[in-house]
């Protein structure tokens, strides 16, 4: 769904993808009140494919997304885009849909066209493809914010991809949605990812994970326990958090 990228000066001499992750999290420590909600984060994302995060609740993983889109600063450890410190520049080539969306106090279709404005590619034709894609074009003249909750998310969800992002964060985006956005959804993200756009995706729902996964990331009391190719995680979980996890019982 999102736009041609433009070649890098390297681009034509050489047009492997870098060598090494995309986005690299180094000993990401973050506390609050004496508590560390991050503990050493330790995690290399390829830059393609779909990461799913998974964890208890409280586990630290909204925090995680948002220090690796830069919306805050950790205490110590750093962020890498291939390699170099994240900044203004390569924030820009992600975007984040948040467990709870904030969306402007305008229609549907005029959230989306802020964002493709912001961009310098006011399109109505791509907004309104944007809308179709994730079922919302009944709702394009509604004011967003009388939306219901799962029509938000999916109105957050288009406004993300029309940033054509490299990188998309996706903190539980299905959370309140009901089985057939569910799957509507699932497809939107299946389809961002045969574009090339990484995905890193929240979830609580593991049959969601085992249906979308490339490789996982177990984060358990604010620390990456495991990072594997999905059928590794699900065949052979190496932690008993992970394995308590699926299973059903109470993490703590
Ligand atoms: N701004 C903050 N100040 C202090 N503590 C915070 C702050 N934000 C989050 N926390 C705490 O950090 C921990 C991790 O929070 P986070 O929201 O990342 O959890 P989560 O894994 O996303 O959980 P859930 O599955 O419930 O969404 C929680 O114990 C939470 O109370
Ligand atoms: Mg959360």
């Amino acid at each position: 769904m999102h736009e041609p990228r433009p070649a890098g000066p390297a681009a034509a001499t050489n047009p492997a993808p870098p060598a090494g992750p995309r986005l690299r999290a180094e000993a990401i420590t973050l506390t609050q009140g004496g508590r560390r909600l991050l503990d050493g984060v330790d995690l290399d994302l390829a830059g393609g494919g779909i990461t799913m995060v998974l964890g208890p609740n409280g586990a630290g993983k909204s925090l995680l997304l948002k220090v690796l889109h830069g919306l805050i600063a950790p205490d110590t450890g750093r962020v890498l885009w291939d390699g170099r410190p994240a900044g203004q520049a390569t924030r820009r080539r992600q975007a984040m849909v948040f467990q709870r969306p904030v969306l402007l106090r305008r229609s549907a279709a005029a959230n989306i066209d802020f964002v493709l404005r912001a961009r310098g590619r006011r399109d109505r034709a791509r907004r309104d493809a944007l809308l179709a894609h994730v079922g919302l074009d009944a709702h394009a003249s509604r004011p967003a914010r009388r939306l219901s909750g799962g029509e938000q998310q999916r109105l957050a969800l288009a406004r993300a991809l029309a940033t054509g992002p490299e990188l998309l964060f996706l903190d539980e985006p299905t959370a309140s949605l009901d089985p057939a956005s569910v799957l509507r959804i699932e497809q939107v993200v299946a389809a961002a990812r045969a574009d090339d756009t990484g995905v890193v995706f929240v979830t609580h729902d593991v049959g969601q994970a085992r249906r979308l996964a490339d490789d996982i990331v177990f984060l358990h009391r604010g620390r990456v326990v495991e990072h594997a190719p999905a059928a590794r995680f699900f065949d052979a979980p190496a932690s008993a958090a992970a394995r308590d996890f699926l299973a059903g019982r109470i993490v703590v």
